[in-house]
């Protein structure tokens, strides 16, 4: 696979193959259908290698702080929540997942559980109800998936998984301060997966268990073919969620070369341009995927959940492997950045007009931020320690009243108010210290939108997005 930014310029090329739900027969056609299938597998594998580094399958990781300039482990670290992550195999066990009890109108949470593709197929959420908490079953569903709810007293609900393997991401909000991160460490550290034998008896569909093997020897090879390996070694353990889709994915996988387990390359079937084919047709949906939302920006359609539009599940897998579904978080762009970077020179500034006011999020459990990366994606050093402004930050309107905080207005305050990206080595004046987002000095950078705990209003026109302008900077 191409990297992003080669997939958003490339001429779109219009191919049903994403959308067939006949087998596809053609070894060449076929290839390019297991490609745009398996692609979000290169994101399971990369998440599960690092468990494994770190301590194995079916335990939380939980992350160490806040993220800052030198957090290089991921990219577009996000500066708002603490998470833990655990990769979860039920081949022969069944996962306690213990959730802490956090006060009501607290902050943001959630508790989301994924399939190796990325689908998001449950959250137990903080909205619209708080969820108990205590302890929760993870299996393996036997005939469907979803969340069932408990009548015995050792569970609050059973989660079942349409997958033998996935993810379990928590991410908690922290409001900015130091004794804030230390209590969300706490919620982080009362919540936790462990392993307990799984009841004899239910009739479980058999998988092989998901252990360092699964991901060996893919070192040197093309990401076509790492794609097709996972893809091959991941299939027993993880079938399509919709079992109407089973038996074409099966047939097709077949004629791809991938059988048992393994991936042999059908005579006569050119990688590459079985590659560019599945390139193009991902390529396809960052247009038609897309919904416009006024004043150039955008987000795409589907998110968190993609039915059989595998296509639009490999580019979001791309973007953002985990994506959540859009009730609990949209991540919209602004087509100023479109192919993933921008660039100012040093002299210039982007002013952010936030013409419809406040960000219409839940109230209190909701969240926004904007996040300043540099063209690597990675947080940018800058003497104030400011990577992110949103709603828990200093903002100011222009007469120099807070637009956040106990002495703010309310939340449907209509006023206009400003977010200054400007280079790190140019100092505004005083009174934009609040409101300015401090850029790379070379210009090149990237920037993320989060809403999360959205309102319809983020999504159905009623809320106007800011405005983007690029502008001398602002020295006096
Ligand atoms: C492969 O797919 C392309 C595009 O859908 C189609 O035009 C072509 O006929 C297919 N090739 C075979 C051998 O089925
Ligand atoms: C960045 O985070 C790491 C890990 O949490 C921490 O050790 C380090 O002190 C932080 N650096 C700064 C500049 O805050
Ligand atoms: C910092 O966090 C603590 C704990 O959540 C909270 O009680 C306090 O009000 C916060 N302080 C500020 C200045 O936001
Ligand atoms: C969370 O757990 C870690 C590791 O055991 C410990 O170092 C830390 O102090 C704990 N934090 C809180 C707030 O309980
Ligand atoms: C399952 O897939 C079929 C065919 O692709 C589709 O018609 C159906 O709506 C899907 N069902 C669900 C629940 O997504
Ligand atoms: C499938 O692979 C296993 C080893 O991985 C092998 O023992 C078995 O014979 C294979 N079955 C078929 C039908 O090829
Ligand atoms: C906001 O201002 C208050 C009061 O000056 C200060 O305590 C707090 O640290 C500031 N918060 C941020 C995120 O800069
Ligand atoms: C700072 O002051 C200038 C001049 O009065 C004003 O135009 C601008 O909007 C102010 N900026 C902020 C963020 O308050
Ligand atoms: C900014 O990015 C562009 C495109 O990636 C690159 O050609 C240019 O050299 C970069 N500029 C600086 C100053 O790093």
């Amino acid at each position: 696979m191409k990297s992003l930014k080669s997939l958003l310029f490339q001429v779109p090329l219009i191919l049903d193959v994403a959308f067939a739900s006949d087998v596809i027969t053609d070894p060449e056609n076929a290839t390019t259908f297991a490609l745009t299938y398996g692609f979000p597998l290169l994101g399971f594998a990369q998440v599960s290698l690092s468990a494994f580094k770190n301590g194995g399958v079916n335990q939380l990781q939980r992350s160490p702080g806040l993220a800052n300039a030198s957090s290089t482990s991921v990219v577009t670290p996000n500066v708002d929540t603490l998470y833990g992550i655990g990769i979860f195999d039920l081949a022969v066990d069944d996962i306690v997942v213990t959730i802490p009890s956090i006060p009501e109108n607290e902050r943001y949470y959630s508790y989301a559980f994924f399939d190796p593709f990325g689908s998001n197929f449950f959250n137990l959420e903080s909205e619209p109800v708080s969820i108990p908490p205590g302890k929760y079953l993870l299996r393996r569903g036997s005939k469907t998936w979803g969340f069932e709810k408990s009548n015995n007293k050792e569970y609050q609900g059973y989660i079942d998984s349409p997958t033998g393997n996935g993810v379990f991401l928590t991410r908690i909000e922290v409001k900015n301060n130091n004794t804030d991160v230390m209590v969300v460490e706490g919620y982080l550290n009362g919540t936790n997966m462990s392993p307990i034998p799984r009841e004899s008896g239910d009739p479980i569909p058999e998988s092989p268990p998901l252990t360092p093997a699964t991901f060996a020897a893919l070192e040197g090879l093309s990401t076509q073919q790492q794609t097709l390996e996972l893809t091959a070694r991941l299939q027993a353990a993880n079938p399509p969620f919709n079992v109407t889709d089973v038996a074409f994915i099966d047939a097709t996988l077949f004629a791809a070369g991938i059988h048992n387990g393994t991936y042999h390359q059908p005579a006569g079937v050119d990688l590459e341009k079985a590659n560019s084919l599945a390139d193009a047709e991902i390529g396809v949906y960052t247009q038609t995927g897309r919904q416009l939302l006024g004043n150039q920006w955008a987000r795409y359609n589907l998110q968190g959940l993609y039915g059989n539009n595998f296509a639009a599940r490999s580019l979001l897998a791309q973007i953002g492997y985990l994506n959540l579904q859009e009730s609990q978080a949209i991540y919209p762009f602004s087509l100023t950045e479109e192919g993933g970077t921008t660039s100012i020179a040093h002299n210039e500034a982007l002013l952010y007009t936030f013409v419809g006011g406040k960000p219409p999020t839940l109230s209190p459990e909701g969240f926004w931020s904007v996040t300043m990366y540099d063209a690597e994606h990675f947080l940018i050093a800058n003497s104030l320690n400011v990577y992110a402004l949103g709603d828990r930050s200093n903002l100011t309107y222009p007469d120099g009243t807070p637009v956040y905080g106990p002495t703010s207005g309310p939340e449907n305050d209509a006023r206009a108010f400003q977010i200054l990206i400007q280079a790190a080595d140019i100092a505004p004046p005083i009174n934009w210290t609040n409101n300015w987002l401090p850029a790379p000095s070379n210009g090149n950078f990237s920037t993320v939108l989060r809403l999360y705990g959205p309102t319809s209003a983020l999504t159905d026109g009623s809320w106007t997005y800011p405005t983007v302008s690029k502008i001398p900077a602002i020295t006096m």
